[in-house]
This record gives structure tokens, C-alpha cells and sequence, in this order.
């Protein structure tokens, strides 16, 4: 396989560099299998902090673990959730973050079999261990094996392999820690995937965007012809377009306050917009639910932007004709998980909850939207099913038919890592590739 991968490679006129180094690793056994290595890390001492780029020491993988060299990672929201967070048990500093992430097995610890040296490699926050009921059954991908019991350190022993100058244990977080020039996973949080697909397009696939186009497809199962409401267009946001555009979705509705995801969401296939701030007069609910005029369009953008007709004028038609077939809740916020179920439809509407509540607030919805026959579920990861999903969707990247260009908005080199939250809490960025090496 090793050596069928190399000859691939080899007949090709010009090697990116990222693959050119992947060779080297692929033939030379690794110096540093069994040892401690040192290296950098973007840790985080205290909640809300910028991160320190430090010198730790990351722990030689024990039995079913793999130590990955990261080739480069992304920040998702639920990074900047948890970074912000300064109380409870799902809260550890000193920490390193990152949980989208792509990289290269350096070595492998006792019995993994599943990868070797030299892998292309996905982290991801979920695991799938293949064995318990859950893994097994096609209705969970929520593993009760290495259920989230371990926040801060590694699934089967809640340990920490990261040790900063001083010797003092570092937290892991959401089983991947991908901050790190390498980091230690357990075998059950490793996805093999093809090298074809180029790296920043790979990291994508390890968080935000899967959760997005998973959510649509496997958790909602979008049907030809039906009306989408997405509330937020983020990373996790857009990619629910896209997995709806991919589905047949007729109209698929955004909802953001930043005005500068009209243009990006268009991209992604989204056919309306709805900017919150606008709606002095109406609630989003009431917009979703009510209003579908082409007459009452915005005359700066006719096919699009709805907000301005909310404040002018008073024409109002239904929009999805009752409310939306399907709603995601794609931001972090109980209010608007209870604005998404309110705009679904009676009867068969379906809401996804993807969105981390940033406050830990609970969710309240009267029963009788429940009784009218309306569906609320919500899911990690998109009901995606790492191990063997993942690979599904790297292949319709690679056949054209999923489409990844237009999240990575940014690249930065790693010592420039804060830049990377400037930007995601400034609305500028989807994601924002962070390279290791560059
Ligand atoms: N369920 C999962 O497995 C999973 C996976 C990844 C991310 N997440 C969560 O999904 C959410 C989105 O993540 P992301 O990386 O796409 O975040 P993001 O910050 O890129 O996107 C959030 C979007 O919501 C918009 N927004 C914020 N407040 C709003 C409001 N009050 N009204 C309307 N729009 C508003 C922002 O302008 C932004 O466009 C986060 O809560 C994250 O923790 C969940
Ligand atoms: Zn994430
Ligand atoms: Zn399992």
C-alpha cells in the first residue's frame, strides 16, 4: 500500500510540498518513535486569554493511541465557546485547543492496526470505537464506549500527554487537541483518509463542515423540492446549505446578523436572507413563516435580501407557506434553538439543534408546538459516523460533488494563531486555515 502510494506519487511531474514531506515520513522510520517530543503549542492559561506559544513535551502514544504531526488546523466556534468558559467541569487551564485539525501519523502505541506511519489522518472529536451498541447501530453516532466523561485529558484514562516546560500537565481538550505541532489521540478519534484531497480542504472535513452537510443529510434527510431555514451561516451553517442544495432543497433560508453573509451564502446555495436586526416589526418567526412575496423584495438585491421590506413596507405572503420544512439552529443560543422550532412547520416540520448553547442555557419549548407534530432533535458531528462517513464525503469532494472552496477564507502561519479568534469573533472569517509549518 505504502510502496503503491509512493509510485503514484512519483509519476506525477510536480509535488506540492506538503506531499514531498508526507514521502519522506512514509519511508524513514520515525526517529522519534517511543520518545517524548518536544515542540511547540499554542497553549491557553487562562479562560478568555490570547494563547502563549510555548515549548511542551508531547508523551510517546500508549497502547491503542496514535501521535499525529499536525499539518495544519482550523478554529470552530465551539473552540472559542469553551476558551471563554471559566467555570464547571468542562472548563481546564492551562489547555490546548483545536479540534479541526489534519495530519500524519508519526507512530502508533500497542495494537493499532488501523493506521500506520506515514497516514494521512483526520482527528475528530467524536469517537468511534466500532464495537459498542452505538457504533454499531446506524441510528447513534454518539459512542458509549468514551461517552465525553473525560473532558480534559485522553478517552480510556482521562490522562493528560502533554507536559509544558515546567513538567506540569496540560489539558487536552474535546479528544484531540489540535494546537500543537503534534498531539496524541486515542485510535477510535482517527480517520484514515486519501491524500488526494488537498490538506485545507481535508481539515474541514474534520469539524465544522461534516457537522453541516451531515446535519442535512443523515440527521434531517432534506427532501427534493422542501424549504430550508438555517439560523447562522457559519462554517457549520453554510455547509447545512450546501448539504441541503445537495439534497434538492427548493428554498433555503439564512439567518444572520452579518450582513456580509448574504454574498457567502449565496455560494453555498442559499436563496434568502434574513438579517434579524432588521426585522423592527415583525419577529424572524413571523418573517419565516408569513412572508414570501417577490413584490416586497429589497430593490437594491430583488432576488435576496428581505430585511428592508420589514421596515418598509407592509406586503406580506407566506414564505415557506406555514413554516419551513426543516430549521437548523446553527449558532449557540436557547433563543434562537426556540426561534428555529417556532418557524417549522406544523405537522411534519423537523428542527436540528447543532448549535453548543454558549451560556449553557437550557432549552424551554411548549408542549404544544410538540403536540401540533413538530420534531426536535439535535446532533454531534452531524450524525455523522467518523470512521466510516468521512471517507464517503472525501470521495464527493474528490468526484466533484460536495464543494468545499469558499470556507477556507484565511490562511495564517501558526504564531499568528490569536489572529485566527480576531477573526472568527469579528465575523470576518469562515475558517480560517492555521499552518504548522508555513
Ligand atoms: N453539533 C456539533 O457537533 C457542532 C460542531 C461544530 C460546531 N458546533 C457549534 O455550531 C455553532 C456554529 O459554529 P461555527 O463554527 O459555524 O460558528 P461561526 O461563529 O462561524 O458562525 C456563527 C454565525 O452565527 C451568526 N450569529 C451569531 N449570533 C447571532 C444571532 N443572535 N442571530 C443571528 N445570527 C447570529 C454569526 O454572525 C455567524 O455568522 C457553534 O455553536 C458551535 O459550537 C457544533
Ligand atoms: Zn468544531
Ligand atoms: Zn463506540
Amino acid at each position: 500500500m505504502v510502496n503503491r502510494e509512493v509510485h503514484k506519487r512519483s509519476i506525477q511531474a510536480e509535488e506540492p510540498e506538503q506531499e514531498k514531506g508526507e514521502m519522506e515520513e512514509n519511508k524513514c522510520p520515525s526517529k522519534t518513535e517511543g520518545k517524548p517530543i518536544r515542540c511547540k503549542a499554542a497553549v491557553c492559561r487562562k479562560a478568555g486569554e490570547a494563547l502563549v506559544i510555548e515549548e511542551i513535551e508531547v508523551a510517546p502514544p500508549k497502547a491503542w493511541e496514535v501521535r499525529i504531526k499536525v499539518l495544519c488546523t482550523s478554529l470552530c466556534h465551539t473552540d472559542v465557546t469553551f476558551w471563554k468558559l471559566d467555570a464547571g467541569p468542562a472548563s481546564a487551564f492551562p489547555r490546548i485547543f483545536g479540534h479541526e485539525a489534519v495530519g500524519v501519523v508519526e507512530s502508533v502505541g500497542d495494537y493499532v492496526e488501523e493506521v500506520k506511519q506515514g497516514d494521512r489522518v483526520l482527528p475528530v472529536f467524536l469517537p468511534d470505537c466500532g464495537e459498542c451498541r452505538d457504533c454499531k447501530s446506524t441510528k447513534s453516532n454518539c459512542c458509549t464506549t468514551f461517552p465525553f466523561t473525560h473532558y480534559n485529558g485522553m478517552p480510556r484514562d482521562g490522562s493528560s500527554r502533554f507536559k509544558d516546560s515546567n513538567g506540569l500537565d496540560l489539558s487536552h481538550f474535546l479528544f484531540v487537541s489540535s494546537f500543537a505541532e503534534y498531539t496524541v489521540l486515542d485510535v477510535a478519534n482517527v480517520v484514515k483518509i486519501s491524500s488526494d484531497i488537498p490538506v485545507d480542504k481535508a481539515c474541514l472535513l474534520s469539524c465544522g463542515v461534516t457537522t453541516g452537510v451531515g446535519a442535512a443529510w443523515k440527521v434531517a434527510e432534506v427532501e427534493q423540492g422542501s424549504t430550508v431555514a438555517i439560523f447562522g451561516l457559519g462554517a457549520v451553517g453554510l455547509a447545512v446549505a450546501e448539504g441541503a442544495r445537495l439534497r434538492g432543497a427548493s428554498k433555503i433560508i439564512g439567518v444572520d446578523l452579518n450582513p456580509d453573509k448574504y454574498g457567502i451564502g449565496k455560494q453555498f446555495g442559499v436563496t434568502d436572507f434574513i438579517n434579524p436586526t432588521y426585522c423592527s416589526e415583525k419577529s424572524v418567526v413571523e418573517v419565516l413563516i408569513h412572508c414570501s412575496s417577490p413584490a416586497c423584495f429589497d430593490q437594491f438585491d430583488r432576488d435576496f435580501v428581505w430585511y428592508k421590506l420589514l421596515v418598509n413596507d407592509q406586503v406580506i405572503r407566506e414564505m415557506t407557506d406555514g413554516g419551513a420544512d426543516y430549521c437548523f439552529e446553527c449558532i449557540g443560543l436557547a433563543s434562537l434553538m426556540q426561534d428555529a422550532i417556532n418557524s417549522s412547520r406544523p405537522g411534519w416540520g423537523k428542527t436540528v439543534i447543532l448549535g453548543v448553547e454558549m451560556h449553557g442555557s437550557p432549552l424551554s419549548v411548549s408542549s404544544s408546538e410538540i403536540l401540533r407534530g413538530k420534531t426536535v432533535t439535535g446532533s454531534y458531528f452531524g450524525g455523522v459516523k467518523a470512521k466510516s462517513d468521512i471517507p464517503f464525503f472525501v470521495k464527493k469532494y474528490l468526484h466533484n460533488e460536495l464543494n468545499l472552496e469558499g470556507f477556507v477564507t484565511h490562511e495564517i502561519s501558526f504564531q499568528d494563531i490569536n489572529k485566527a479568534f480576531d477573526l472568527l469573533l469579528q465575523g470576518k472569517s469562515i475558517r480560517c486555515i492555521i499552518w504548522m509549518d508555513k
